[in-house]
């Protein structure tokens, strides 16, 4: 994800940028009255599951409710939310050669496959699906289907009116999921899905853990509010202590954890027959992410290409996000009975997949935002690695290019 501003020379990470950024969160753009008016009907949802859970919501629940309540939710309902338009610019969008080195790797792998297909969870405007066919089109490498699983209605909507405006003979190719298939074979993708699952936030202190609820003041404004830890929050904060010595850390400590891994991992083993998933996201192995003075959590809320860490305001008109732990992916797909194929900064998984050699043969009507977009990919200041590509198998066995140079899977 990356937002429309300009860094300042002197800032050298994204990370100084978001502290910037949430200095002035209190700037944000007014919405319109239209925006305002679907605003409350989502609030107004809310607010009776509150009622009716006795004055408060697990944040978990309510980032689900403020995310994808149908018709209502940030990525349910009507609003345009990824590119220069919306509220935040993922890789794909930025520039197809992402796309197109991630084809070249489902090139290494689909032919080893009979019948190896690709599915796409959650595929945002639908670019990244149409740049990809379109370059295994261009390199005799297209697979029978392209599926895609979509669990927001207005983002499906979306992504078939682009595939046929802009990729019409692809139409017949690419299929819409509603649930996981059965039996797959082949590649299964997902960028910047897992940045957006819905997590718990807990708070460490003086020895006691705490979640973090979401209740009603008397200015009828969501308030934080601290209870007592789920037994699920108990298990998993548990596994982070086997881990990470917790004394150094500087309290109180915030952060988050998210407890639908497992069941998606687990979900995605059962699907997956034969072959290779694929997850791109930004986040840190364990020890990084629960670094001692990473107090306040990774927790993150995109409007208008403006970064801030206010979840409980703009609802329904926000992108809620949550950095991505990789030592929990990994143990939660191996567990399921994945195997882990590699873990690789973005920018490197790019040079390993030809990124330099695209760059050559690839004409680009405006060379300037061709040159920016490149350096917003790979540059360690930007996506470059902060963004992880983590790869995992099933039945299938070979060095996949894109982990084959500086695999940072010990660091996990
Ligand atoms: C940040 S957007 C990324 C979109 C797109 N992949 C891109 O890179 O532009 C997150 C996407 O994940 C989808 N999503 C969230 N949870 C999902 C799940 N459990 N299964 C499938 N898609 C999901 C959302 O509806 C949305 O399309």
């Amino acid at each position: 994800m990356s937002l429309l501003y300009t860094v300042p020379n002197n800032l050298t990470s994204l990370i100084d940028v978001i502290k910037m950024i949430n200095q002035k969160s209190e700037n944000l753009p007014e919405p319109d009255p239209e925006a305002s008016a679907h605003s409350k009907k989502l609030c107004n949802y809310i607010n009776q599951k509150i009622a009716s859970a006795k004055s408060a919501i697990p944040f978990a629940e309510f980032m689900e409710l403020a995310l994808y309540t149908p018709g209502l939710g940030y990525y349910s309902a009507g609003a345009h939310k990824i590119g220069r338009a919306g509220d935040f610019i993922t890789a794909p969008e930025l520039s197809p050669l992402f796309s197109y080195c991630l084809a070249n790797q489902c090139a290494q792998i689909l032919p080893n496959l009979i019948n190896g297909n690709i599915l796409e969870l959650g595929a945002g405007s639908g670019k990244m699906a149409g740049d990809i066919l379109s370059h295994l089109e261009k390199i005799n490498c297209l697979p029978n289907h392209y599926y895609i699983l979509e669990i927001s209605a207005d983002l499906k909507a979306r992504q078939q009116a682009f595939i046929k405006q802009a990729y019409p003979h692809f139409l017949s190719k690419i299929i819409w999921l509603d649930t996981l298939p059965n039996n797959f074979i082949g590649i299964i993708l997902a960028n910047e899905v897992l940045d957006a699952m819905p997590v718990t936030i807990f708070n460490w202190q003086e020895n006691t853990l705490a979640e973090y609820y979401v209740g009603i003041d008397q200015n009828n404004h969501y308030t934080w509010l601290l209870k007592p830890a789920s037994n699920a929050l108990q298990d998993a904060f548990k596994e982070i202590t086997n881990e990470i010595n917790i004394n150094s850390w500087f309290l109180p400590y915030n952060s988050e954890i998210n407890l639908l891994l497992p069941g998606w991992l687990s979900s995605l083993n059962h699907c997956l027959e034969q072959g290779i998933l694929l997850l791109i996201d930004y986040g840190f192995p364990l020890h990084e992410y629960y670094h001692p003075q990473r107090n306040q959590g990774t927790l993150m809320c995109h409007y208008q290409h403006r970064a801030h860490s206010n979840p409980l305001i703009l609802v329904g008109l926000q992108d809620i996000t949550s950095h991505v732990n990789f030592t929990a992916v990994t143990q939660f797909a191996i567990q399921a009975g994945l195997g882990l194929e590699g873990y690789v900064s973005q920018a490197n998984f790019l040079f390993n997949t030809g990124l330099l050699e695209l760059i050559k043969t690839y004409q680009e009507p405006d060379s300037l935002n061709f040159n920016s977009a490149i350096k917003i990919l790979t540059l360690p200041s930007e996506m470059g690695e902060l963004f992880k590509v983590i790869g995992f198998s099933k039945n299938y066995k070979a060095l996949l290019i894109g982990f084959s140079n500086q695999d940072l899977s010990h660091r996990l």
